[in-house]
């Protein structure tokens, strides 16, 4: 016990938010992805029972967008460890409409003793952190979304038992949240990450720059490419996301067009060359596209993602789901232990 506290200590992260992944050292990244390595076999020893870390804690979720993983994630991984959560979706408190964001944070924060946001604007969870006094979590903006590739490099790393010299090839939507902080995760980790995505959908400079900088010190590249056959070859881990994001839904048939081509379907693992050899597997945030049996997929007839490869022995989107999790509760006890 005083040694998983010593590591979660020495993270350094006690009191700190976590607003995007390039808030973090490499090492403090790293740090995370190891601990909640160390805490899922924890939990299924049982022994957040005997001695839970977050007694006496309350959480609250504010959350303007839908979530299943993030929302449940956060929710459990708080119970586990003998702490309360509180879930504040939109039109359930006054928060920017009737009070502004600092007012709300200076409230809450009055409260609770960590907040995770889910929502729009970057800007807002910034403001949350700003005006609360208290340690917030980023559960997805329309910029960046943090915990959700901590998770991803946990079941990268528990898979191939190493995260340094793998390539992530991303195919889709290049310049969307989960792709922003993937390409950051990737860099910071040492994993060469190619983003495969039309030219329409290319990441911003800024962003792309600042996953370079931080991969040029890891020995590792972040490149983008438009050819996805080009771009896939080497690849050890294919990663998609849906063709829209929460809000975007104005563009969907525009997107449905720009990405057609770049579906992840069998032809395209096969391009990896990494098939036979059973050096490559399949990620996917989640909710994903994949047959008809949604409301959205069946009206549209967007499918990011081929249901044989969803299906396949190859595909870990639901290691990955469940290690949100593991990451999510890593996270809050570095800032709160
Ligand atoms: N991957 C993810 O964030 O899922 P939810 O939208 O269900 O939280
Ligand atoms: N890019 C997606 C991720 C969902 C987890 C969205 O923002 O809707």
């Amino acid at each position: 016990m005083a040694e998983l506290i010593d590591k979660i200590r020495g993270i350094g992260l006690t009191g700190e938010s976590l607003l995007k992944l390039l808030d973090l050292s490499d090492t403090q990244m790293l740090q995370l992805v190891d601990l909640a390595i160390d805490l899922k076999a924890r939990k299924r020893r049982g022994e957040h029972l005997a001695n839970p870390l977050l007694k006496g804690k309350n959480i609250c979720l504010v959350f303007e967008k839908s979530s299943t993983r993030t929302r449940c994630a956060t929710v459990c991984a708080v119970r586990d460890e003998g702490g309360q959560a509180e879930y504040l979706g939109l039109g359930d408190i006054h928060f920017g409409k009737k009070e502004s964001v600092a007012d709300s944070a200076r409230v809450l924060g009055r409260f609770f003793e960590g907040i995770l946001f889910r929502g729009f604007k970057q800007e807002t969870v910034n403001g949350l952190a700003k005006y609360s006094g208290v340690p917030v979590w980023n559960g997805l903006t329309d910029s960046w979304h943090p915990t959700q590739i901590l998770a991803d490099l946990q079941t990268i790393k528990e898979h191939f038992g190493h995260l340094r010299g793998l390539k992530v090839a991303f195919v889709g939507d290049g310049r969307n949240n989960v792709c922003n902080s993937l390409m950051v995760g990737c860099a910071k980790a040492g994993l060469d990450m190619v983003d495969i995505c039309p030219s329409e959908l290319s990441p911003e400079q800024e962003i792309l720059d600042a996953a370079r900088q931080a991969a040029s010190r890891n020995g590792c590249t972040i490149s983008v490419e438009h050819d996805p056959i080009k771009g896939i070859a080497g690849a050890n881990v294919i990663y998609t996301d849906v063709w829209a994001s929460m809000g975007e839904e104005a563009v969907f048939q525009q997107r449905l067009q720009l990405l057609k081509p770049y579906q992840v379907n069998m032809d395209l693992v096969k391009a990896t060359g990494n098939l036979e050899s059973n050096r490559v597997i399949f990620l996917h945030c989640l909710p994903a596209f994949h047959d008809d049996k949604t409301e959205l997929s069946k009206e549209t007839g967007a499918l990011e993602v081929a249901d044989d490869v969803f299906e396949a022995p190859f595909s870990k989107v639901f290691d990955e789901a469940e290690n949100r999790l593991h990451t999510i509760k890593a996270m809050i006890l570095a800032s709160l232990v």
